[in-house]
């Protein structure tokens, strides 16, 4: 399986941090913001990562991360010359993926919970896609799953009204169809092909499954309190124990998900993403 970290965009939200740099080099705790995405998918067992950057920034991303040797994997670039939505970007991937499945990562999210067995699932389906849920506060900032009966029924991009708090995080799962989806996309009202139209797409097919994230989530460019908010709960959770190499610190590997939370921050001190705590 491959992984694809879209790191596109113009930041706009988080202006003017993102004048002069691209949004996902900024710093976050202790790391600049790409190492978190790159560290899930490595604890995943994904070490063929191809980044999607914008045009202005592709080379900053090249100065930091090399071939990825230095981390333990294989990092290759592409640049996406034109914003135009998550969708469009992950199109630029296609022949990287080369007829395999993928797990694509925002490169702008956080994730407390290892994807170890999230990834090892998909990985023995024999086809669909696969999305993360995390109930919000601020579900309106989001792409919000509807649930009935345990199964989704329908997901609305930033929906004005929202029938749920579930938000889908920016960690999808694919089968090599998805380029023919997103090749049948229309613009959205934001004039972006959205990522939110392909996982409709599979829900109607029937071959969409989900799960629930259980530790903290965070989409640290949505705004500037959720980038500030990010780094603090890493600075108290695990993610700020990876090392330069992001070698993942021998006291703190997870082998399943029976025990996510082994080093979990104080529940207190829960935040703007999650309310359930
Ligand atoms: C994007 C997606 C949205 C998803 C979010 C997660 O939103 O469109 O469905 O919930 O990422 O971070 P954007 O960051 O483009 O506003």
């Amino acid at each position: 399986m491959k992984g694809i970290i879209l790191a596109g965009g113009t930041g706009s939200r988080l202006f003017p941090l993102t004048k002069v740099t691209n949004k996902h080099l900024l710093p976050v705790y202790n790391k600049p913001m790409i190492y978190y995405p790159l560290f899930a998918m490595k604890e995943a067992g994904i070490t063929n990562i191809m980044i999607v950057s914008g045009i202005g920034h592709a080379g900053s991303f090249l100065e930091l991360l090399g071939s990825g040797a230095q981390f333990g994997l294989k990092i290759s670039y592409e640049v996406q010359e034109k914003a135009g939505g998550i969708a469009q970007a992950l199109s630029l991937a296609e022949d990287f993926s080369n007829n395999e499945k993928i797990v694509v990562i925002l490169g702008d999210n956080i994730f407390e919970d290892n994807l170890v067995e999230a990834v090892k699932d998909f990985r023995a389906l024999p086809r669909g896609a696969k999305v993360l849920l995390k109930p919000v506060a601020n579900p309106k900032s989001y792409g919000v799953a509807e649930l009935e009966d345990g199964k989704i029924t329908k997901i609305v991009e930033k929906p004005k009204d929202p029938q749920s708090d579930l938000a889908v995080v920016g960690c999808y799962m694919y089968d090599p169809q998805v380029f023919d989806v997103i090749k049948g996309l229309k613009p959205s009202g934001r004039n972006e092909l959205e990522i939110t139209d392909v996982n409709n797409f599979y829900l109607e097919q029937g071959t969409l499954k989900h799960e629930v994230l259980k530790g903290f989530w965070g989409d640290c460019g949505e705004s500037f309190d959720s980038l500030m908010e990010s780094g603090k709960l890493i600075q108290k959770s695990r993610l700020a124990h990876i090392d330069e190499a992001l070698a993942i610190p021998a006291d703190k590997v997870t082998e399943s998900t029976d025990r996510p939370h082994k080093n979990l921050l104080d529940r207190e001190e829960v935040d703007v993403f999650t309310k359930q705590k």
